[in-house]
């Protein structure tokens, strides 16, 4: 009939119309919900003792182990660019089973922190990576006992004293990546005792024993044999990750860190959801290899996807983001 035929024509008329917000770029810019800009952005940087030149590491194509002075060029440029800061790692020249070289005041590390607090001033946070997993020889985040296994409160002793190398450095805000308990606590204490109440705390709060640290491995010549499933969360546990976050602010934690990232999405938004305190995410080097490994075959459009990625993990709830494309992705929201 012919009221039949009127009603269809209603019906295939939509009346509301979600597009009409995408029609043009400045309309899609306008209504965007979640932004990205330089300054949620942080730039991991790797130092390797006894290096006079930047050396690649293969499994991150982009990516190098700095030498002492090619990284201040690269902490000058991501100054210039207005990231919010740098993550320092650093690859020493000889390990031991006590990790002796992170808590060494003439240690790559806490060098490379006075290095790069003298280049870049205020201009960007410095931050330094609070582990032992680079300086052991055994390649674990903390000390061992007799037996082989992570001893957890011997580890928080260590962890104290690193803590002291790096404020003494002069670092911004110490990164306690470890995942041994009570970390936090252990080192807000032992900066508080010794007067540097200005260093934050960035705790990687919900770390998971992931395959996506692979290429950081290389990243780092870590002598890591086995794995880390006796302190890292279990890739099943949500929960867990929340509850890990919320007792990090309990312990003085001024930012929560979540990592990896992209597979972890839902971990972000909930502790976003959870705690008070500003949250991180670290895009993983794993993520990162994949990415770039994909783009090279020319199987994926790698600018669109660097920037799809990161604006995901901003929009699952991440205030901040730790990233290896952070200068990259800097650049490519100038234009
Ligand atoms: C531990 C640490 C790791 C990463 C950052 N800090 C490695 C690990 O836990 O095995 C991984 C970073 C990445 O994969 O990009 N010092």
């Amino acid at each position: 009939t012919e009221a039949a035929a009127e009603g269809l024509a209603k019906g295939l008329r939509p009346v509301v119309r979600p597009r009409r917000l995408r029609t043009t770029p400045a309309l899609r810019r306008m209504v965007a919900e979640t932004s990205l800009e330089a300054r949620q952005l942080v730039l991991p940087l790797f130092v390797r003792e006894g290096i006079d030149a930047p050396a690649p590491i293969s499994s991150m194509p982009g990516v190098v182990q700095h030498s002492r002075s090619s990284l201040l060029g690269a902490v000058a440029e991501a100054a210039e660019l207005g990231l919010g800061g740098v993550m320092l790692f650093g690859i020493p020249g000889s390990k031991d089973a006590t990790g002796s070289g992170a808590i060494d005041p003439a240690g790559v590390l806490n060098l490379a922190i006075t290095d790069v607090v003298a280049e870049v001033g205020d201009a960007l946070t410095v931050m330094s990576d609070l582990c032992l997993d680079e300086f052991t020889d055994h390649g674990h985040c903390g000390l061992l006992t007799p037996d082989g296994r992570v001893d957890n409160d011997r580890t928080l002793e260590r962890y104290a004293e690193m803590a002291l190398a790096q404020a003494d450095a002069g670092v911004d805000m110490v990164g306690p990546s470890g995942m041994m308990d009570g970390q936090v606590g252990v080192v807000r204490a032992a900066l508080d005792a010794a007067g540097h109440t200005d260093v934050s705390v960035l705790a990687y709060s919900a770390k998971y024993a992931s395959a996506f640290f692979g290429p950081f491995r290389e990243a780092v010549d870590s002598s890591l044999v086995g794995d880390r499933r006796t302190y890292q969360q279990d890739p099943a546990n949500g929960v867990e990750g929340v509850r890990e976050a919320l007792l990090d602010v309990e312990q003085g934690a001024d930012l929560v860190m979540v990592k990896p990232a992209l597979s972890y999405l839902d971990v972000v938004r909930r502790v976003r959801d959870a705690v008070d305190v500003p949250v991180a995410a670290y895009n993983v080097s794993g993520e990162y290899a994949m990415l770039e490994a994909a783009a090279a075959q020319g199987w994926i459009d790698r600018e669109p996807a660097i920037l799809e990625s990161l604006v995901s993990i901003r929009r699952a709830g991440a205030d901040i983001v730790l990233t290896y494309w952070a200068a990259e992705a800097a650049r490519l929201l100038r234009r």
